[in-house]
């Protein structure tokens, strides 16, 4: 198996080489491509991923990826944004299981549709006046739906929408109610503000999310909260061929270069490819390695600990060696 590892901008340089000893602990026979790309590169060298670096890429089997800075108000597409359409990650997995520090109990996982809606880059400023076309496909909503029905051991899909004001939504929900019948699964559908509500209020019911791109990102960080730090959350972004693994925050650039980032959602979104993989053993040791650092208090600020970086992932290597 090859992986291109990204380790990107800010913190993505500090919590992916976490991941990485992990994976060279867990995939021995591993081959790792390391790829720098993102927009510390573009200063330096007035680009950001060279078509080279996306043939390295497409000559892996998946990615570990860890986040890129948008720089603001310039011409720039994220590289994030670039490799999911190129790779066809069209599905973004990203599982909430609280743990024992979390404030709130929860595991739901959201499935977030991640190859269109808003995030198409079809745009145009004239004047003083902005468009932003959010476009919605039957085919891209029924194989995110199937994606989401066939999350094992499944228990109910919720269908999240704004279909009483979009007919975007409209088509969405169809489809993906379409899919849940077929697949015998479940369903209920919920408006999105009505879900970042329940989201607070009673998030122990929800099972599995299934959702449009904006919708789903910004329900994920409200879920990330619930869990205790962005810094505890992992995903996937899984194509037919392809997957890429990387925290679902950012580059932090408020923590970068500090030694204090969290690496424990980058470590989990390792845990997720050990899964893709094949390896859902070694996924299981990656995850009980995390849950006792946890348990023994080897925390980063973020997490109300006094933690580095590095003493998170000694402890992280030696409980995944003691398993
Ligand atoms: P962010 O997720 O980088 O940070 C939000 C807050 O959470 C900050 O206070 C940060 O210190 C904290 N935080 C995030 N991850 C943490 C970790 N592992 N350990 C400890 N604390 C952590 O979001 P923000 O600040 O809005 O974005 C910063 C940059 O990252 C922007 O340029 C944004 O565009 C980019 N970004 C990139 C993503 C990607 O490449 N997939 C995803 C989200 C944001
Ligand atoms: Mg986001």
């Amino acid at each position: 198996m090859k992986i291109a590892v990204l380790p990107g901008d800010g913190i993505g340089r500090e919590v992916v080489p976490v991941a990485h000893e992990v994976l060279k602990v867990a995939l021995p026979d591993a081959e790792f491509l390391h790829v720098e790309v993102g927009n510390e590169r573009y200063v330096r060298e007035g680009v950001s991923m060279s078509p080279a670096d996306l043939e390295t890429v497409k000559a892996c089997d998946c990615v570990l990826f860890g986040a890129i800075t948008s720089p603001p108000g310039k011409p720039y597409r994220s590289i994030i944004l670039t490799l999911r359409k190129e790779l066809d990650l069209y599905a973004n997995i990203r599982p909430f299981r609280s743990c024992p520090i979390s404030p709130r109990k929860v595991n739901f996982t959201i499935y977030r549709e991640n190859s269109e809606d808003l995030y198409m880059g079809i745009e145009e400023i004239t004047g003083d006046e902005a468009r932003s076309v959010r476009v919605i496909t039957r085919k891209a909503s029924e194989r995110i739906a199937r994606a989401a029905c066939s999350k094992p051991g499944i228990g109910k899909l919720t269908i999240v929408h704004k279909s009483n004001v979009l007919k975007a939504d409209e088509l969405f929900k169809d489809a993906c109610a379409q899919v849940a019948k077929s697949m015998n699964v479940p369903f209920e559908d919920m408006l999105v503000d009505t879900t970042a509500y329940n989201l607070v209020r009673a998030p122990e019911k929800f099972d599995t999310i299934v959702t449009t791109n904006m919708f789903g990102d910004i329900l994920s960080d409200e879920a990330a909260a619930l869990i205790g730090s962005l810094g505890l959350s992992p995903s996937a972004n899984v194509g037919d061929r392809y997957a890429l693994f990387e925290p679902v925050h950012g580059s932090a650039p408020d923590i970068a270069g500090k030694g204090i980032a969290n690496p424990f959602a980058a470590v989990l979104s390792a845990g997720m490819l050990l899964d893709w993989a094949g390896r859902p053993e070694m996924a299981r040791a990656v995850q009980t390695a995390v849950d006792r650092t946890i348990d023994e208090g080897v925390l980063t600020p973020d997490l109300g600990g006094r933690n580095t970086t590095l003493q998170v992932q000694s402890a992280i290597l030696k409980n995944l060696e003691s398993i």
